[in-house]
C-alpha cells in the first residue's frame, strides 16, 4: 500500500494530514495560513510536510492550493485569499521536498475526496461545492476531475449573484462566496450584532460583548444548540446557496451536489434552507428531476485525503499521460 501526505491551504488554515489508500488520516497537523507572503506560506507546507515526514514513510505529497491552478498544474495564477499572483508553487516545493508532488485547486482535491470515497460515490455529473473563507467547487464528469482548458474550471464562487453588491476580494462585487460562505455567515452575524438587536443578545452574549471574536464555528455552534437567530442567520446562506445551485444546475445538469466545508457543519440547518430554494429556483422545475443535495462525508478533511490521493493517483500513471 502506498501512503501520501495531503496539504490543504485554504484562506484561514493549512490543514496536513497521512493518508492511506483507502482515504483513511492516520496522522495530523493544522496551523494558520499566513496569507502575507507567497514565502510564508510555503515555508508552511514545508513545515508541516517535514513535520509529518518525522514520523512516517511517505510515497507522495499532494497540495490543495485555495487557488486558480494553471493546466501545467504546477503555477498558482491568482488567489482571492492568499497572495500568489503566478507562483511557480510546484518547482518551489520540489526543490524542498524529496518526494513526488503535485498541486491542485483545493476545491478540485475536496470533490475529489467525496468523489472516491464519500458522498460523490457512483454520481455520473457530481459538483462540489465547499463552504468555507470563499466558496470552492469542483467538478467530476464520469469519474474524471474537470479542470477546464486552463485548469481554472469550477470557480463559480466568483460568478455574480447580485449585481453591485458585496465587494469581494477578487476585485469584483456580488460573487456568489459573499453570500454563502463562511466569511459571509461571519459578516451578516456580525452586522446584525453591531445593530444592538435583541435579536443578537445571545449572539454577543456567546462573546462576552466583543463582536470581532464572533466566528462561523460560533455561530453554528449556537443553531445547533437551538438559538433562533443563529438557526437564521444559516438558513439565509442556505438560501443563497439553493440558488446558486439552482444555476448550476441550470448550466450543467448533474445528478449531485455534494455541500462541503466548514459551513456544512450545520447539516440539515443549511442544507434544508438550501434544498428548499433550489427547488424553488431551478428552472424547469416540476418538469425535470431535481439533482440531489447532500452533505460532504469530510468537511474538512475532504482537501487534505482528496490532494493524498491525486498524489498517488499520479504516481501510478506513466510519465506525459497526465
Ligand atoms: C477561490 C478558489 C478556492 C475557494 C475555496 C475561492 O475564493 O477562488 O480558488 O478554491 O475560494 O478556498
Ligand atoms: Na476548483
Ligand atoms: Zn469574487
Amino acid at each position: 500500500t502506498t501512503t501520501a501526505i495531503g496539504v490543504d491551504i485554504g484562506g484561514t488554515k493549512v490543514a496536513a494530514g497521512v493518508v492511506d489508500d483507502k482515504g483513511a488520516v492516520t496522522d495530523r497537523l493544522v496551523v494558520p495560513t499566513p496569507t502575507h507572503s507567497p514565502q510564508a506560506v510555503e515555508d508552511a507546507i514545508v513545515d508541516v510536510v517535514n513535520d509529518l515526514r518525522s514520523r512516517h514513510t511517505v510515497d507522495a505529497v499532494g497540495i490543495g492550493a485555495a487557488g486558480w491552478v494553471d493546466s501545467d498544474q504546477a503555477t498558482i495564477r491568482f488567489s482571492p485569499h492568499l497572495a500568489w499572483r503566478s507562483e511557480p508553487l510546484k518547482a518551489r516545493l520540489e526543490s524542498r521536498i524529496d518526494v513526488p508532488l503535485i498541486v491542485d485547486n483545493d476545491a478540485n482535491a475536496a470533490a475529489w475526496a467525496e468523489y472516491r470515497f464519500g458522498s460523490g460515490q457512483g454520481a455520473s455529473v457530481m459538483i462540489c461545492i465547499t463552504l468555507g473563507t470563499g466558496i470552492g467547487g469542483g467538478l467530476v464528469v464520469n469519474g474524471q476531475l474537470f479542470r477546464g482548458t486552463y485548469g481554472m474550471a469550477g470557480e463559480w464562487g466568483h460568478m455574480i449573484s447580485v449585481p453591485g453588491g458585496h465587494r469581494c476580494e477578487c476585485g469584483n462585487r456580488g460573487c456568489w462566496e459573499q453570500y454563502a460562505s463562511g466569511n459571509a455567515l461571519v459578516r451578516e452575524a456580525r452586522e446584525l450584532a453591531r445593530t444592538r438587536s435583541p435579536l443578537a443578545y445571545r449572539l454577543l452574549e456567546s462573546v462576552n460583548g466583543d463582536i470581532e471574536q464572533i466566528t462561523g464555528p460560533g455561530v453554528t455552534a449556537l443553531a445547533l444548540e437551538g438559538e433562533p437567530t443563529a438557526i437564521e442567520l444559516l438558513a439565509d446562506v442556505g438560501q443563497w446557496l439553493g440558488q446558486g445551485i439552482a444555476n448550476l444546475a441550470a448550466a450543467l445538469d448533474p445528478d449531485l451536489f455534494v455541500i462541503g466545508g466548514g459551513v456544512s457543519a450545520a447539516g440539515d440547518l443549511l442544507l434544508q434552507p438550501a434544498r428548499h430554494a433550489f427547488e424553488r429556483t431551478l428552472t424547469g422545475r416540476g418538469y425535470r428531476p431535481t439533482a440531489t443535495v447532500a452533505l460532504a462525508s469530510f468537511r474538512n478533511d475532504a482537501g487534505l485525503i482528496g490532494a493524498a490521493d491525486l498524489a498517488r493517483v499520479s504516481m501510478s500513471e506513466p510519465p506525459g499521460s497526465g
